[in-house]
């Protein structure tokens, strides 16, 4: 234990159990960069306002400088005997450039440290999950450009519903990604406020110029309030919730991909070096990294309310519960990153089965283009609707499709059926005839992908 940092009151070393039990250092050395840059931010504020002397104030920065490219290239450096990666740097800092780094921690504490160099770290994991995003949704529009008119079963209740085209149900997912994308900009948003000038929670008793921390570190604005500053956490919240929904999109696509694996879906076909295979049974090709985008959500969403339990009940200002804040984090962003790349490898090379798609689409797919048709032709829907119930029932009755039923058969449920119905009853025209905006038919789908093009390059 290097306890040098607050040893002064004390009269024996820390007990090694308690050590081990508290300390941080295993995981909060990757903020290392984070907190290099801001005491260097710090330490700049300190010479331009007078605290340190210039002079002082250049040696420390030089310090930090020198010392970020020593960690690069060494990072077992920062394996040594403290508690956490804050009081790891300032000791390799001491032993480089001597006493003067004893200065660095003027008008600062641990506390407002922490939770700038986590913000610091917070922000680029939104533009890490940010750029995996957009580029998931560059090959999901890929592959809808190329299924722009394949015929997809489309289901309610997982049950058969009306045809959709497949590039449809992927253009999907690409929404899905959008309001990803947008929820992780207001998270940076909202990480990008600053601490330091808090102290340990009453604020610094010296005359910080905040703001300039601030622009150096690109953050927009200070914490108004030096209590909340070093005890809110809400920041990780919206980053863990960010990276939860993400996961929670990217386990329904897992679980289509499971699902239309399967034999008797049959929609997917995995490459050999994207499937696994069993240790017992030889025939197995199966699909783990669909279903691992699938489980790894529930982990992911476990640590957004594992940190809002930690945080439910703590009183004002610091606790040390607080560091139970970056692990969570960690693993939600780095699980994240990983299962968005994992989904673009899948997605990109998956191989659709158009034909078996195609023939998963039943006649009785078509039953609401009846409906649609009376409708047209003036009969309320709610009429049409049951109308066409009966027709249903019966064709099940004769043990026919509802496409082999004649004009006349239908004409004895309604005579408002003409003889053209029947150009009507094809999946084309069932796709053809949602060509509104956000519609399924291959025109509607692809100019949703020309605009979703056009938003991508925007954002
Ligand atoms: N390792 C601590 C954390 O992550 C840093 C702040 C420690 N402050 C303190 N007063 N013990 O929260």
């Amino acid at each position: 234990p290097e306890a040098s940092m607050w040893g002064g009151r004390f009269t024996e070393a820390p007990d090694e159990r308690m050590w081990r039990y508290t300390a941080s250092l295993s995981y909060d050395r990757r903020l290392w960069r984070h907190d290099v840059r801001a005491s260097r931010a710090h330490a700049r504020m300190l010479g331009r306002c007078g605290i340190l002397r210039p002079e002082e104030a250049d040696r420390i920065v030089a310090g930090l400088e020198t010392l970020e490219d020593e960690i690069a290239a060494r990072p077992e450096l920062l394996d040594g005997p403290d508690e956490d990666v804050h009081s790891a740097v300032e000791r390799l800092l001491h032993e480089r450039i001597g006493p003067v780094a004893l200065k660095l921690h003027t008008a600062r504490s641990r506390n407002d440290q922490v939770a700038t160099d986590l913000r610091l770290y917070a922000r680029e994991a939104c533009v890490l999950l940010d750029r995996a995003a957009a580029s998931l949704q560059e090959t999901l529009l890929d592959r809808a450009e190329q299924e722009a008119q394949t015929l997809l079963p489309g289901l309610t209740h997982l049950q058969p519903a009306q045809p959709v085209t497949l590039g449809h149900h992927l253009m999907a997912y690409v929404e899905m990604l959008f309001r990803d994308r947008q929820r992780l900009r207001e998270a940076h948003g909202r990480a990008s406020v600053l601490p330091l000038g808090a102290g340990a929670l009453a604020g610094a008793a010296f005359a910080l110029d905040r703001a300039s921390v601030a622009a150096e570190l690109g953050f927009h604005a200070l914490c108004p309030n030096s209590l909340d500053a070093v005890s809110d956490r809400d920041f990780v919240l919206d980053v863990l919730y960010a990276a939860a929904v993400i996961m929670m999109h990217l386990s329904r696509l897992g679980e289509e991909l499971v699902l239309w694996n399967h034999p008797a879906f049959g929609f997917v076909e995995l490459p050999d070096r994207l499937a696994t295979g069993s240790s017992m049974m030889p025939q197995k090709k199966n699909p783990d990294a669909a279903e691992l985008m699938r489980g790894r959500a529930g982990r992911v969403a476990g640590h957004l309310v594992g940190l809002l339990m930690v945080l439910k009940g703590l009183p004002l200002a610091y606790n040390r519960d607080l560091q139970e804040d970056k692990e969570p984090l960690f693993d939600a962003v780095d699980q994240t990153v990983a299962s968005l790349e994992m989904a673009a490898e899948l997605m990109g090379s998956v191989r659709f089965r158009r034909d078996r798609m195609r023939q998963a689409c039943t006649p009785d797919m078509l039953a609401t283009e009846l409906a649609d048709y009376l409708a047209r032709r003036g009969m309320p829907f709610r009429e049409a609707h049951r109308i066409v119930g009966n027709v249903v029932q019966e064709a099940a009755r004769r043990g026919v499709a509802l496409t082999g039923l004649s004009p006349e058969d239908l004409r004895r449920h309604s005579p408002l059926f003409g003889n053209e119905v029947k150009e009507r009853l094809t999946f084309e025209a069932a796709l053809e005839a949602r060509s509104l905006p956000g519609g399924t038919a291959p025109s509607a789908v692809r100019q949703a992908i020309a605009q979703a093009r056009v938003r991508l390059r925007e954002m």
